[in-house]
């Protein structure tokens, strides 16, 4: 079932939490591939109903980043919605989600600001923003997000926890192409030349994630070694590598415990990003 009514969509899972059912929620901006239909069946199997958002949100766009071209096709993600058992798919227009011009930003300042949130500036406040209302009309759930997008899961994380949402935010591990490239709606924008290259950044992860097997802990020698290996991509630009905590998102000195990699490259008009993690062995977390 497509609902575009935020009332209608209230009312549905009042309904179903009064009768004593779980929800699970994906949220999803379309153009779903299987990445999205794994968070869909990982809820499906947690909860009794899930329920899928399918939404463009201009507010997480800077000017001249790709929201008029965002691909789109509602037809075919209610078929792959259909697929993975999702019960109730919540697709507003702009106007729905955004009668008149927002007051209102959430901004999860320390978790947003580094990485992703020094390239694209105004993303995680758009993310933030639109993830609060979402949780807002979906109600008690919990909510399936994909690691690719670490970031992204650390700023709703905080921002649930600190705002007391209730709503439990559940991480699922990255999907990825026989390849090793992450899958991605952006990944359509990637020319023949380009998709052939673009298992660079997989192959960056995995250099840097073999030097902490090896009880590598300077971040930059990590880094340094990352760079080099998207360099030999001739068509790849780098806009960052990081290897930092995994928690805050920082190297505060040597890497210890858990640590996280993180890569973003431009292909052309595409702009990839992915991650991975590891324990530095014999450090303390
Ligand atoms: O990851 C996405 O697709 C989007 O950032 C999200 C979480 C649906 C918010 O628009």
């Amino acid at each position: 079932m497509v609902l575009g009514s935020i009332t209608e969509v209230r009312r549905m899972l009042d309904a179903h939490r009064a009768a004593g059912r779980s929800i699970g929620f994906v949220p999803t901006m379309g153009y779903l591939h299987a990445g999205h239909q794994s968070l869909m069946r990982a809820s499906v199997v947690a909860n009794d109903i899930t329920a899928v958002s399918i939404f463009v949100n201009p507010l997480q766009f800077a000017a001249g980043e790709d929201l008029g071209s965002y691909p789109r096709d509602l037809a075919r993600d209610t078929d792959r919605c259909a697929d993975a058992g999702v019960d109730l798919i919540f697709a507003p227009s702009v106007e729905e989600m955004y009668p008149g011009p927002m007051a209102t930003v959430v901004d999860v300042a320390s978790v947003a600001s580094p990485l992703e949130g020094a390239f694209r500036p105004e993303h995680f406040a758009g993310v933030a923003t639109v993830v609060a209302k979402l949780f807002s009309i979906m109600g008690e759930c919990r909510a399936y997000f994909g690691e690719k997008d670490w970031q992204q899961v650390a700023v709703v994380t905080r921002m649930a926890a600190d705002l007391s949402m209730p709503v439990e935010v559940v991480p699922c591990p990255t999907m990825r192409e026989p390849d090793g490239l992450a899958m991605s709606s952006r990944n359509v924008y990637l020319t023949p030349d380009e998709r052939a290259e673009a298992p660079v950044l997989r192959r960056a992860l995995d250099a840097g994630l073999a030097m902490i097997a090896e009880g590598e802990t300077d971040p930059a020698m990590i880094e340094a070694v990352m760079t080099d290996t998207v360099a030999t991509a001739s068509l790849a630009a780098l806009d960052y590598v990081a290897a930092v905590q995994a928690d805050t998102l920082i190297a505060d000195g040597p890497l210890h415990g858990e640590v996280r990699l993180l890569v973003a490259v431009r292909f052309g008009t595409a702009r990839l990003i992915d991650n991975d993690g590891g324990m530095v062995p014999g450090t303390p977390a």
